[in-house]
């Protein structure tokens, strides 16, 4: 069990020099040791950043599902893989072992088939946090077809985008889903954007809040009969190193989202070796990752992380404030969990609301705290650490991303010293660089840049769906030969991480990437819309809110303004879904340009943020007198 599992900071640092200094060697011993294979590969790694062409295992077979089940069933058939959590806390729990969970993913495998999915054909899963979601992506990976889930937030216009990007042939959803105490009708959402989806054979629809739905005829089939009647082994397919396991989509620069291209074998080793080691995962432990499924979060540290290493992960399907704001706090003592793994937003959602609701439960079973999607603030990670951890667990603030696969910047439970805001160190075999404006790596510590990778690990995701092009303009062309995660950091005096946030258009609100451009283009489908720049402002609990500042074709006061602002957040939503709704809209004559036409972003951020003492170089600027309009009507 070498190197499998850090237990102190020296053994990290020895780890870690080992892992960057001989890349192959080191992968190779994880791959070889802790992985089920049909065949080993060929070559550990070859890379080419400039292409770029990135290719980990090549000539390995294998198939991920063998690894996350079939070779648990003889040590750890018996154990419980899944517990579900229900959204209603008086309904049961449901706990699946890994034995069940072969059969369930074998049955739902074999119904995929029937209704011709074959490898490499894409199928879109549309569903809420219920066992079926996490089932019906092993079930994609085990016939070798590509997964690609998208978040049941998502509006219909969002959902048919994606499946029509990557030319699913069929959707898993289900009849709808409850959210707190509402229920949302997913089968009619799907229904609206199946009319624009050509590529779409099938529906499986899985009964889960026996709402009357139409069933269009030869497309749509309810999922439960279908799988009473499916066999109850089936072979897996054996997939490439280097085949696809999944899509996801992502926000970016433009309106199209960006589907992250993942592909089998590193994927699989880097998301199980960080699991193992971040959160120090043992057997007997119970692990919590409370996001959702449809977010890389849960794709890597619900899914695929946790079940390649055998362990019990927890599928919670409703949210923190239902019934009340002591719901994650009940479900941490009912399932004795050991490992809890959140976002700042929610952290901070609950903070406000004091701590009787945690006085109420023992969470005495807690040994390691998890945060990822955004930066914690100071006063979150305290209460957390104090209230949560009781100052006894360790906060793994831990910095990734869709494109990285896996935590790629984080403590090691137990062996890094963990400090606030700080994602601390480089998880093995990362290698950080921060540059600087002049495209120059900025070496030593107490220094800040943005954040590149300089050398590839094994989860990166290869391409973008469609676009390799795109691929390499976003990721691999700011800075020659590295990656570019679109983040600014700073280095501290020993050599920590802290995450500053986003350098890009893309705005993190309440832990979700949301790109500005699509948002824009929502906007300005307005009639009475010209032109709008949205940009982020600090909220004290989503981390950033939305401010979008809207220039109409007439102004004047011909239109009710309390009326359009309704308009345009009601496109918003139908256009990508509620999470993209802007919390302030400031109707404006103008928007402030470079002479070239580029909206100057820095300023409406500034404005947006009540900081103005310093608005910087506002020479360049076409229209300066347009500044001091917006700042004198700021909301
Ligand atoms: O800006 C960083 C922020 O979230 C971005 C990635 O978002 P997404 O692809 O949706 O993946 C989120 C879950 C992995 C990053 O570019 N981010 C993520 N984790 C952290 C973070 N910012 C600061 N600290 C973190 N721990």
């Amino acid at each position: 069990m070498s190197n499998y599992h850090i237990k102190h900071l020296e053994e990290y640092y020895q780890v870690y020099r080992k892992s960057v200094r001989n890349p192959e060697v080191f992968w190779e011993e994880i791959a070889e040791e802790h992985f089920m294979w049909r065949k080993k590969w060929d070559e550990v790694l070859s890379w080419d950043f400039s292409k770029p062409d990135i290719k980990w295992f090549q000539g390995a077979e294998l198939n991920i599902t063998e690894n996350c089940i079939d070779r648990h069933l003889y040590t750890r058939g018996d154990k419980t893989a899944i517990i579900f959590e229900p959204n209603d806390p008086s309904e049961a729990a449901e706990h699946i072992s890994y034995k069940q969970l072969h059969q369930r993913v074998c049955k739902f495998a074999n119904v995929l088939k029937e209704k011709g999915i074959e490898k490499g054909d894409r199928v879109c899963i549309y569903l809420p946090m219920i066992p079926e979601l996490a089932i019906a992506t092993l079930a994609c990976a085990r016939i070798g077809a590509i997964h690609s889930v998208v978040f049941a937030g998502f509006s219909s216009s969002a959902l048919a985008t994606r499946i029509n990007d990557s030319e699913c042939k069929m959707v898993i959803t289900s009849d709808g889903s409850y959210r707190g105490s509402k229920t949302i009708d997913l089968k009619g959402i799907v229904d609206e954007a199946l009319e624009g989806c050509p590529s779409i054979k099938n529906v499986l629809v899985v009964k889960r809040i026996h709402l009357e739905i139409e069933m269009k005829a030869g497309r749509d089939f309810w999922l439960q009969p279908l799988l009473e009647n499916a066999a109850e082994q089936c072979e897996p397919e054996i997939m490439k190193a280097e085949d696809p396991l999944f899509i996801l989509y992502t926000s970016g620069s433009t309106g199209k989202p960006k589907g992250m291209v993942h592909t089998t074998a590193g994927y699989m080793v880097y998301t199980a070796y960080t699991f193992k080691n971040v959160f120090q995962y043992r057997e007997k432990d119970v692990y919590w990752c409370t996001a959702d499924i449809g977010w890389i979060t849960g794709h890597s540290y619900i899914v695929y992380g946790p079940l390649c290493n055998g362990a019990t992960t927890v599928l919670f399907e409703g949210v923190p404030s239902y019934p009340n704001f002591g719901r994650f706090w009940e479900i941490v003592e009912k399932h004795k969990v050991n490992q809890f793994y959140t976002a700042p937003t929610a952290i901070r959602a609950l903070a406000k609301e004091g701590v009787e609701h945690l006085e109420k439960h023992d969470l005495s079973s807690l040994k390691v705290l998890g945060t990822v999607g955004e930066p914690i603030n100071e006063e979150a990670w305290h209460w957390y650490d104090d209230n949560v951890g009781k100052k006894k667990s360790p906060i793994v603030d831990t910095w990734w991303q869709t494109e990285t696969g896996g935590i790629m910047i984080t403590p090691i439970a137990f062996a890094t010293p963990t400090k606030p805001t700080y994602a601390t160190l480089p998880f093995i075999g990362i290698q950080p660089a921060l540059m600087d404006e002049h495209g120059e790596e900025i070496k030593g510590n107490q220094v800040d840049g943005r954040l590149c990778v300089k050398f590839p690990w094994p989860s990166m995701a290869r391409t973008i769906w469609g676009d390799h092009q795109r691929y390499k303009d976003t990721y691999f062309s700011a800075y020659e030969g590295k990656y570019f995660t679109g983040d600014g950091a700073l280095r501290d005096e020993v050599g920590y991480y802290r995450i500053t946030g986003r350098v890009d258009d893309v705005i993190i609100v309440s832990g979700h990437n949301l790109g500005t451009a699509p948002i824009e283009d929502a906007i300005n489908e307005h009639p009475a819309v010209a032109e709008s720049a949205i940009v982020g402002f600090p909220h004290d609990v989503k981390g950033n809110a939305l401010y979008g500042y809207v220039t109409l074709k007439e102004t004047g006061e011909s239109r009710n303004h309390d009326n359009l602002r309704k308009e345009i957040n009601q496109l918003i939503t139908e256009q990508i879904g509620p999470i993209a709704k802007l919390n302030k809209i400031q109707f404006t004559n103008g928007l402030p340009k470079t002479r070239s036409g580029k909206i100057m972003r820095r300023i409406l951020r500034k404005i947006a943020s009540n900081d103005t003492s310093n608005l910087g170089d506002t020479s360049t600027l076409l229209n300066p007198e347009i500044v001091q309009e917006i700042m004198d009507n700021v909301l």
